[in-house]
């Protein structure tokens, strides 16, 4: 890990091995800035499946195998991005527009993408395949979430830990 000013970066193996350390940097960090649980966690598993989709989809046949993460913040905000040198994607592909579509195609996939889309603020994808695909993700302090996002979020918390459990 280094670190300068409000700056930090981790680079790790793109194996499964290491989320849990990628989880609790950014989850650190995002207390630090100064957000409550309920949020950390909003912060930590939108990375930690962006993370996911680096080891499950970015680097077949590729190498070397790597996950970058870098982390900022200041007084109202924080700023995560996840990157991969893997093959690349076209995340508006990404078909999931609600979670009812989700539930009656049997929960086939195509989950994480929306959910960080939903549980961040900002989302922006820099696709340049095999030297640097970056998922940049953007919370802010006081940003005020619909009662309907709030639920919508829930929804989507709760299925992405029932699939990790
Ligand atoms: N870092 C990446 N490198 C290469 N392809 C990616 C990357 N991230 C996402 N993708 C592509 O985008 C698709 C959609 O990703 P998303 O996370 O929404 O769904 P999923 O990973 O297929 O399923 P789920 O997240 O529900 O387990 C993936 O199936 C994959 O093809
Ligand atoms: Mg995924």
């Amino acid at each position: 890990m280094s670190a300068k000013a409000n700056k930090f970066s981790m680079v790790t193996p793109c194996d499964s091995r290491y989320l849990e350390l990628i989880r609790d940097f950014v989850a650190k960090i995002a207390k630090i800035t100064g957000f409550d649980e309920e949020h950390v966690n909003k912060i930590q598993l939108s990375v930690d499946e962006a993370c996911t989709n680096v080891v499950k989809h970015a680097y077949k046949g590729i190498d070397p195998k790597d996950i970058r993460v870098d982390v900022t913040f200041d007084q109202e905000k924080i700023t995560v991005t996840v990157t991969d040198r893997g093959k690349g994607f076209n995340p508006d592909k990404s078909k999931l527009k609600d979670m009812d579509t989700y539930f009656n195609k049997f929960r086939r996939g195509g989950l994480g993408i929306h959910l960080i889309k939903i549980l961040m603020d900002e989302v922006s994808y820099s696709i340049d395949p095999c030297r640097k695909n970056s998922v940049k993700m953007i919370k802010y302090l006081c940003k005020m979430e619909s009662p309907e996002k709030k639920k919508e979020q829930q929804i989507l918390m709760e299925e992405s830990y029932a699939r990790h459990k």
